[in-house]
């Protein structure tokens, strides 16, 4: 039997990845890690509390002690790392907290794992420690075909992704000085169900239906890579098992749309949905001063994971956007839940005098 720590299963990827880890792997016995900060919500995991082979843990990744325990007391075996703070808006405005918790909090996590695992007999035969990073360490793209490959150089742009970058150097030298099995990944933007509503899609998808302002930054020609958020857990899942030691994998969807294009996609999927007539929400569409340092364009060639490990993206845009849709459209009860008055002063903080 295997003990898997997951941190950060509270948030938007971490519940996808711990619902399917505590469903597909019964003998598993799935550790959900999380400080339960402003993004973390345990209301995401109703389905899968009661589970046997799940437990939840209150505890924030930057305690090491406290990790360290819980390492010797559960004989941990694996560690999939995704707890970070993960807005980029609050990096810019709050950099400490990002070097904190990204950073530090991975070389807590490492020097825990390397005590403990490096004191058993068998060392770090069947261990791993598998890092969830970001494609923004790799800076920004020009508006041409090029793509981000693994061998990219990295060039961090805000305090967020510089902070990834640093934590996913730490991770490698870990591998490197200390022989410990650590596999990186790097991955494009997800959406889904149970995405915090700072983040693009879920906030306009919001804003729409409550007839608030869409704030798109500068002239909204960034572009992204879409990933449907359960594509991003099954590669999650196959990487863990399969992914060599040492190596780093791209994940991410062909799937590039320039943030206009895909805002008007939301105001008509919405607006369809709810029966108002094409085009009634596009009033919403308000240009706001641009995020500093915005990156133009992220684009992620994960042909190595296809090529390796067989992964690809099971849901096409159309199909996934309109699910993710649906579902914040029927789950407003969740929405009101996590826009916590603390929230809606940050919101209105934002986009003030913007
Ligand atoms: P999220 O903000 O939705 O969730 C983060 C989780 O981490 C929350 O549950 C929060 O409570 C927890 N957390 C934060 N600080 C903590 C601390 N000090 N100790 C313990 N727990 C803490 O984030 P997300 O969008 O689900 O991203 C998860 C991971 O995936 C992050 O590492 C992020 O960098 C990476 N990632 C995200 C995306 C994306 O599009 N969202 C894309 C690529 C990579
Ligand atoms: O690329 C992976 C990254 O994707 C992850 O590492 C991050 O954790 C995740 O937050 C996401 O970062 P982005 O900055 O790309 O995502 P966000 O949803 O904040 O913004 C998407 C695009 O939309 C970006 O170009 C900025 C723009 N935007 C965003 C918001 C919130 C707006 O125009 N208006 C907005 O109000």
């Amino acid at each position: 039997m295997k003990t898997i720590v997951i941190t950060g299963g509270a948030g938007f990827i971490g519940s996808h990845v711990v619902r399917l880890f505590v469903n597909k792997y019964p003998d598993y016995r799935i550790i959900n890690l999380d400080k339960l900060t402003y993004a973390g919500n345990l209301n995401n995991l109703k389905d899968i509390e009661d589970k046997p082979n799940y437990k939840f843990v209150k505890m924030d990744v930057c305690d090491f002690e406290a990790f360290y325990q819980l390492m010797h007391d559960e004989k941990v075996d694996g560690i999939i790392h995704l707890a970070a703070e993960s807005h980029v808006d609050r990096s810019i405005k709050d950099p400490f907290t990002f070097a904190k918790t990204n950073v530090m909090g991975t070389l807590s996590l490492l020097q825990a794992a390397k005590l403990y695992w490096e004191s058993l007999p068998e060392r770090y035969e069947g261990k791993r420690f598998y890092h969830i990073s970001t494609d923004e360490v790799y800076g920004a793209l020009e508006f041409n075909d090029e793509l981000f490959a693994e061998t990219t150089p990295y060039s961090p742009h805000s305090p967020y992704s510089a902070s990834k970058a640093s934590s996913d150097h730490f991770v490698r030298a870990y591998h490197d000085t200390y022989g410990m099995p650590t596999i990186v990944t790097n991955c494009s933007n997800n959406y889904g169900p149970y995405q915090f509503p700072e983040k693009l899609i879920p906030l306009f998808i919001n804003n729409i239906r409550h007839r608030k302002p869409l704030p798109v930054y500068g002239k909204g020609e960034n572009i992204r890579d879409w990933l449907y958020v359960e594509d991003h857990a099954r590669a999650i899942d196959v990487i863990f098992h399969e992914g060599k030691v040492a190596e780093t994998y791209n994940i991410g969807g062909f799937n590039e749309w320039k943030n206009i294009d895909l805002i008007k996609v939301m105001i008509k999927t919405v607006d369809r949905i709810l029966g108002n007539a094409e085009g009634t929400s596009l009033d919403l569409i308000t240009y706001v001063t641009d995020r500093p340092g915005h990156d133009a364009r992220y684009a992620i060639d994960s042909s190595k994971l296809k090529r390796e490990l067989g992964w690809e993206p099971s849901l096409q845009f159309e199909e996934g956007i309109e699910k993710t849709v649906r579902w914040y459209l029927e789950n407003q009860a969740w929405l009101d839940n996590v826009t916590s008055g603390d929230y809606q002063r940050y919101y209105d903080e934002m986009y003030t005098g913007r």
